[in-house]
């Protein structure tokens, strides 16, 4: 007989997001958070930079709305802007009151949090531990949700899709969501999993990219889950990529943080140390992201570079390793002294700006699911995050979905009866092979034809590709027996082609969608791509 686990909530994801929204319900809901792998798996705990917050005397929410509407051009719902930057210095006072320990000021300057600065914001407004803030991060929430009696963390266990009331025993029609799927990486079982309240904090979508700053983890499940649900999804044409990714061909995904051009980090050519960025805008390298990303690519095809120069070696040794410990311990493994030599960087996929469309408090399209964090589109970042707005809003949304849920928790029905996962017509595959083709297929046309410039034309190839692969990965689906690696697949796939249709939905070029065929952006009211099932 197939497991069935309830609770009182359901939540999917273990970062920022999800750890956040449980720590808000436990004192009066048993709660389980579900991991597709090691608790601390997803990017939370890869952040560097910081998290943006008005902390600085001189600053004011006022300033922090409208740098970051200025980097989402436009694209972003004002209302959830302000209640996000409103609620940041809350929040970061709650994490410090978990055990976050932020860098502060000495003491003779009065022991104040350390603010760094990153592109995009007009004042120091990051907080920050070193260059490792998400592990920090990631270590309190995680303690803290150990250490509570209400909280079941269960790691290894990737959820297939949700349970809806098409999985009722007896069919209410209701189209109320109550719970997830799941298969147990240990025993290669699938269990249910039932609640009152789901919550998707899945992560980003990061991995559809070749090249990708994002764990291996970030596949999209959550925005595909909900989407074959039945969610709207938004503005998936908007995939960040962060300008400076560390070149180097045995490590490909590590990132050299913003902080780095926050602290007077420049970026040069190789050959004969020239410092561009000026020449493209007059913020030079604190310009935002989809800017200076952009520049770099424009110069790397323009003079057949593999990559350009990140120098902060003038800063001198010390402050160096005060501010960037980690990045210089790696770099020195590698080879590159940062205190002497410049770094070579180059684009990657960094974050994923849509997702499953949510509203102030987290609730999606579907009774009793909510989302919040990467996977989600709330209206904070519009075409363009800025830079350190993504764990703040894993912060404020984890926060408000867990608040509607207390308010609302009598509207909420208990779980019906849910069939239990139907294996009968599955056989054990016996063509893996298929699998890694496929996902690395997937992720070099996406890189190629849906990076940084894009054309209609290679949209449309892309579109051509995923619509053969859709054939085949539904056949697979239907035939064998599922896999974690399967699921991904799938969702990868499906996140692909979300990405695509909107991008080919939008016909000019605004923040970090940029198409040769529509190079200027649409005047009059910035309109969000909103994909319906
Ligand atoms: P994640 O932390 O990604 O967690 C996702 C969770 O969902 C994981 O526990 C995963 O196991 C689980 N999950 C996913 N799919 C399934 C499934 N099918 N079944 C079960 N569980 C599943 N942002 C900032 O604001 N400041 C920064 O300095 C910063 N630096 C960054 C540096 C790097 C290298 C990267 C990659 C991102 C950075 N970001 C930064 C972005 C930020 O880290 C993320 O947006 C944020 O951490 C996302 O948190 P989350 O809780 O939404 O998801
Ligand atoms: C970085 O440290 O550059 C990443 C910051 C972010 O993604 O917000």
């Amino acid at each position: 007989m197939p497991q069935t686990n309830t609770s009182d909530v359901l939540i999917i994801g273990s970062g920022a997001a999800g750890l956040t929204a449980a720590l808000n319900l436990a004192d009066r809901f048993k709660v389980t958070v579900l991991a597709k792998g090691r608790l601390d798996e997803g990017s939370t705990a890869w952040a560097q930079g910081g998290i943006a917050a008005v902390l600085e005397e001189g600053d004011t929410f006022e300033s922090h709305i409208e740098d970051t509407m200025i980097a989402g051009a436009g694209l972003n719902n004002r209302a959830t802007v302000e209640m996000v930057v409103e609620r940041a210095p809350a929040a970061i006072a709650r994490l410090r009151e978990l055990g976050v320990p932020f860098a502060t000021e000495s003491e003779e300057n009065g022991g104040a949090l350390h603010l760094t600065r990153e592109g995009g914001h007009s004042h120091r407004r990051i907080v920050h531990v070193a260059d490792a803030t998400g592990w920090a991060v990631q270590e309190a929430l995680q303690r803290a949700a150990t250490d509570h009696p209400n909280i079941t963390l269960v790691p290894d266990m990737v959820a297939i899709d949700l349970a809806t009331s098409r999985h009722e025993e007896r069919y209410s029609g209701a189209g109320h969501v109550w719970g997830v799927y799941a298969v147990n990486r240990a025993t290669g079982r699938v269990e249910l999993y039932t609640a009152r309240a789901t919550i998707l904090a899945t992560g980003g979508a990061g991995r559809t990219y070749l090249f990708s700053t994002a764990p291996r983890g970030a596949t999209g499940d959550g925005i595909a889950m909900a989407w074959r649900a039945g969610c709207r999804v938004s503005n998936m044409e908007m995939m960040q990529f962060h300008p400076t990714c560390l070149y180097n061909l045995d490590v490909k995904n590590f990132l050299i943080t913003e902080a780095v051009r926050g602290e007077g980090g420049q970026l040069l050519l190789p050959d004969n140390g020239y410092r561009f960025m000026p020449d493209f805008d007059p913020r030079a390298e604190l310009a935002p992201r989809d800017i200076v990303a952009r520049a770099i690519d424009h110069e790397i095809k323009r003079l057949g570079l593999d990559y350009v120069h990140l120098d902060i070696s003038h800063m001198g040794p010390d402050f160096i390793h005060e501010h960037f410990p980690n990045i210089q311990e790696k770099l020195l493994g590698l080879g590159i002294d940062m205190t002497r030599d410049p770094i070579p960087v180059v684009p990657a996929q960094h974050y994923t700006c849509g997702g499953i469309v949510i509203d102030l408090d987290g609730r999606t399209d579907l009774p009793g699911l909510y989302a919040a964090g990467e996977c989600s589109e709330s209206g904070l970042h519009g075409a363009n995050r800025l830079a350190s707005n993504s764990l703040l809003e894993c912060f404020v949304f984890g926060e408000a979905c867990a608040q509607h849920i207390s308010e609302h928790w009598d509207d909420l029905p208990p779980p019906p009866a849910i069939r239990p996962w139907d294996e009968s017509r599955v056989e054990d595959s016996d063509e893996e092979v298929v699998i890694k083709q496929n996902w690395t297929e997937i992720r070099r046309f996406m890189w190629n034809y849906v990076g940084i410039v894009r054309t209609t034309k290679r949209l449309e190839r892309a579109q051509h590709r995923i619509r053969m692969l859709t054939d085949e990965v539904n056949d697979y689906y239907g035939h064998f027996r599922v896999t974690p690696d399967l699921i991904e697949l799938r969702n990868l796939l499906q996140t692909a082609e979300l990405i695509v249709r909107s991008a080919l939905h939008r016909k000019e070029s605004r923040g970090l969608h940029y198409t040769l065929d529509y190079p200027e952006m649409l005047p009059g009211e910035a309109l969000d791509t909103i994909l319906v099932p």
